[in-house]
């Protein structure tokens, strides 16, 4: 420890001292004022407002019209001052620092700003024996649901026009950006859940493929979705086997016996992935980005046979062996009970379809009784599976650094 340079530096800031309260008149000075110094260190961390002070005392002063302000930083070489919000004193050391703990205010150097109970975003302003509170930015959280407290509080003070990055959730989008309007108030942003895969794209850094989750207001909750970057709609990836079969023989009428055939109509599809409509709540059957399918394909929900008859023949009565297998077992979403089958084709029957108690296994089988035909679903909307929902982290709840 250098002394003499020590000496020097207190000796400086008693003339500055002097100098100040010289100005000041007569202000007397407590002597616990000088043990409250800490000299040649500084706080660390970022600062809430800089000020250029003529004087270790005016740098003091400062602190006082303002409510946040709980400590400064002084550098008696340049006179900036620094006002931090925070009383945590993570000091280091700094050559021409100084430290103050502002417990208490010298209300006699604060003029008719003495007993100011401005907010803390504003200043207090000494107008002769008035005084007035300034607004200098923002502070604190704004009354929104759903927004992420901690960006709000990275910061004691938001200046004018400030942008609060991740303002929202994980999960949420602030619907304008989160900014410190210039009469203190935050902009009136509401947090917006993502309710589909073409939302990402309006915030920064949230395009990437994956699984995502979207609220679907309707349904009143959360469900996880497969966004492709390059697509605007998701699909719901499916776990178990979801197959679709008009089989590849025909049936004799008579003796049921099955021999090849092959026809437009007669195809096996398995899905891995079905698209999924979040608006309509519906699930769409003729996507087959993610599924594979062998001679022609077959619609999500369908199936069919054929047998070798005339259609002026009478019906015959052999099995209807097209067979459909929908399972959204640990989806999270199941196709709602009121979903029905039509036929198709030439002679189509809806075979027997069953439905497991939990709902998310449906089984059916279809076909024709005089040609190629069998069954399909008229529309397959969905709802959220009230016995299950997957992890929440098996997907994504997107963050939103800002809009774009
Ligand atoms: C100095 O610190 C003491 C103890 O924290 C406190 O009681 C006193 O008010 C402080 N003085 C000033 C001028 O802040
Ligand atoms: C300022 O306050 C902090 C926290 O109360 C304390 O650790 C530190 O010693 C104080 N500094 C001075 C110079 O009083
Ligand atoms: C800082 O201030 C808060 C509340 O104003 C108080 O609870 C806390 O004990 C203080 N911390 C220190 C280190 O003085
Ligand atoms: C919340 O804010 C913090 C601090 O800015 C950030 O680290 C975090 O990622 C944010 N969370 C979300 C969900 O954006
Ligand atoms: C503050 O300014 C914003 C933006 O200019 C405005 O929307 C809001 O209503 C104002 N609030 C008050 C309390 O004046
Ligand atoms: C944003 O995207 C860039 C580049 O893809 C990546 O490096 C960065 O980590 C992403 N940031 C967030 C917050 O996701
Ligand atoms: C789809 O691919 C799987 C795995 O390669 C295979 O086992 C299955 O038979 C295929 N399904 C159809 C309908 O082609
Ligand atoms: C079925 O019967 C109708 C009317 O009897 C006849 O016009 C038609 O040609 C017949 N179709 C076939 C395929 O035999
Ligand atoms: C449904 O029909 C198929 C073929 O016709 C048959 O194999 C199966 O046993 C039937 N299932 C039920 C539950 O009746
Ligand atoms: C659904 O899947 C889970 C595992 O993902 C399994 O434990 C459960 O038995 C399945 N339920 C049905 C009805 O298949
Ligand atoms: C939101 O803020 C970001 C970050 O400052 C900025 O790049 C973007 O243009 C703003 N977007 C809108 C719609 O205001």
């Amino acid at each position: 420890m250098n002394s003499i340079s020590e000496i020097i530096l207190t000796v400086t800031v008693l003339a500055v001292f002097g100098i100040v309260v010289q100005v000041k008149g007569n202000v007397c000075l407590k002597p616990d004022f000088y043990q409250n110094l800490t000299i040649r260190e500084k706080l660390i961390g970022e600062a809430t407002i800089f000020y250029q002070a003529r004087g270790l005392l005016d740098c003091y002063r400062q602190c006082g019209f303002y409510s946040l302000c709980q400590s400064v930083n002084y550098d008696v070489k340049t006179g900036q001052c620094e006002l931090f919000a925070s009383n945590e004193s993570h000091t280091e050391y700094a050559v021409n620092g100084i430290v103050m703990n502002v417990t208490n205010r010298y209300g006699q150097l604060l003029g008719s700003c003495e007993n100011h109970a401005c907010s803390n975003n504003e200043v207090c302003q000494v107008e002769g024996k008035q005084h007035s509170c300034v607004v200098v930015g923002c502070h604190g959280n704004p009354d929104i649901t759903n927004i992420n407290i901690t960006s709000f509080e990275a910061k004691s003070l938001w200046y004018f026009d400030e942008i609060v990055l991740y303002a929202c959730e994980a999960g949420y989008h602030p619907s304008i950006n989160a900014t410190c309007s210039t009469n203190g108030t935050w902009s009136p942003f509401k947090c917006v859940p993502f309710a589909r895969c073409n939302q990402r794209s309006v915030c920064e850094n949230s395009s990437a493929e994956g699984e995502y989750w979207f609220y679907v207001r309707s349904l009143k909750s959360w469900i996880k979705s497969y966004c492709r970057s390059t697509l605007s709609g998701g699909f719901i990836t499916l776990n178990e086997m979801n197959t679709f079969s008009t089989p590849a023989y025909k049936k004799d009428p008579d003796t049921c016996m099955q021999t090849d055939f092959v026809a437009p109509d007669i195809g096996y599809t398995d899905f891995q992935r079905i698209r999924v409509n979040m608006v309509d709540k519906q699930l769409a059957v003729n996507l087959f980005l993610f599924s594979n399918s062998t001679y022609n394909r077959q619609t999500f929900g369908r199936a069919g046979d054929c047998v070798d008859n005339d259609v002026n023949d009478t019906a015959s009565d052999c099995e209807l062996t097209g067979r459909f297998v929908i399972n959204t077992n640990g989806t999270g979403i199941r196709i709602k009970s009121s979903v029905t089958w039509e036929t198709w084709g030439v002679g189509g029957r809806v075979g027997n379809i069953t439905r497991s108690q939990d709902g998310n296994l449906i089984e059916g089988y279809c076909g024709s009784v005089v040609g190629c035909g069998g069954c399909q679903p008229t529309a397959l909307y969905f709802e959220a599976d009230p016995n299950y929902t997957p992890p929440s982290d098996s997907a994504t709840f997107i963050k939103c650094k800002a809009l774009l």
